[in-house]
């Protein structure tokens, strides 16, 4: 089969589409022929090396963790799920041909293989940041980086919970988050005083990575009111990082309950063919992505 893949750590160009051994599904797992597999900035951070050393990995190496396809081999010990059922979830190795999937669900009804590979990863993060930074029903909800990934799944999961969100995101992006259902205004120069004015703060989630944790503990009055997903310097500033996937299983349950519901839909800002993966890491990289971006298999 064919993967993407590279052989040693460094820029876009280690990315290659080679020829490989098709895995197989172990106990507990499935084998998906992919349909899609979704983009996430973590891909280009471990081909970049970030996280050599507390998660060291072999070299060769697949690329990717969120998938959709087709289920063709069930591992033993799985219930609930036949060959030929559409599925999305997370594994390993997910830009190629076939892949492991070890977290998955039935895809709802109405869903492209497209926009399902875009779910797993950033419903489970938004899931549990919102959880960890306890935010409630009637409260306000500051979200900077709103407009990518995690952020489009954040805002909508809040709307349903009646969280009023505040997010930040460039100019382009402002229709995209009152679309939905947050206030919106822009990050830059004058953005704390911008978001001063539209209200009191009762917590906020750092998605951007962008600097701006000071502000937000000053916005919220406490440093446990908020969480951040892209600064390792937070916890100076007295401030939660969350790093730890919870349950990806649970995430995925919730993710079809609110997609059937109708009350979660992220969009695909643009798909790649696998020949391709090294541009889409360089879009996602660039650190601009309206909703999600996937490698099309
Ligand atoms: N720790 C974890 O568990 C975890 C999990 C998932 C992701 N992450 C990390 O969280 C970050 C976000 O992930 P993602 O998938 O949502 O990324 P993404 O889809 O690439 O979205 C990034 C967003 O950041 C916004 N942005 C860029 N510059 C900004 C600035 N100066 N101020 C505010 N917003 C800005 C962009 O908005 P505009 O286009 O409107 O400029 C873009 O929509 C990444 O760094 C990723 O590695 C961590």
């Amino acid at each position: 089969m064919k993967r993407v893949s590279f052989d040693e750590f460094g820029g876009p160009d280690v990315l290659q589409l080679v020829d490989a051994e098709e895995p197989h599904a172990g106990p507990g797992q499935v084998r998906i022929a992919v349909r899609a597999a979704g983009v996430n900035p973590v891909d280009w951070r471990i081909r970049e090396g970030q996280f050599r050393e507390a998660h060291p990995i072999d070299l060769p190496s697949g690329v990717g963790q969120d998938a959709a396809g087709v289920v063709d081999e069930v591992g033993e010990g799985v219930d609930g799920v036949e060959v030929g059922d559409h599925v999305f979830g997370e594994g390993a190795s997910t830009y190629a041909e076939f892949a492991v999937l070890w977290a998955w669900a039935r895809m709802p009804g109405g869903l492209t293989f497209d926009e399902a590979a875009g779910y797993p990863s950033v419903v489970e993060t938004a899931l549990r940041i919102i959880g960890q930074v306890g935010v409630w029903s009637g409260q306000t909800l500051l979200v900077s980086g709103a407009s990518g990934g995690v952020g489009s799944a954040v805002l909508q999961i809040a709307r349903d919970r009646g969280i009023t969100v505040i997010g930040t995101a460039g100019a382009g992006n402002q229709d995209y988050l009152r679309s939905l259902g947050a206030v919106a205004t822009t990050y830059g120069e004058g953005w704390v005083e911008r978001v001063h004015r539209l209200g009191q703060v009762d917590a906020a989630l750092d998605l951007a990575g962008s600097g701006a944790v000071r502000e937000l503990v000053e916005l919220t009055g406490d440093p446990q009111k908020v969480i951040s997903i892209a600064d390792l310097g937070a916890p100076e500033l007295g401030v939660r990082f969350s790093g730890v996937a919870a349950s990806m299983a649970e995430a995925l349950a919730e993710a079809v309950d609110l997609i059937s519901r109708g009350t979660l839909r992220i969009p695909v800002e643009k798909s790649y063919t696998l020949a391709d993966a090294a541009a889409a890491q360089i879009d996602s990289r660039a650190g601009h992505t309206r909703g999600r971006r996937v490698v099309l298999v």
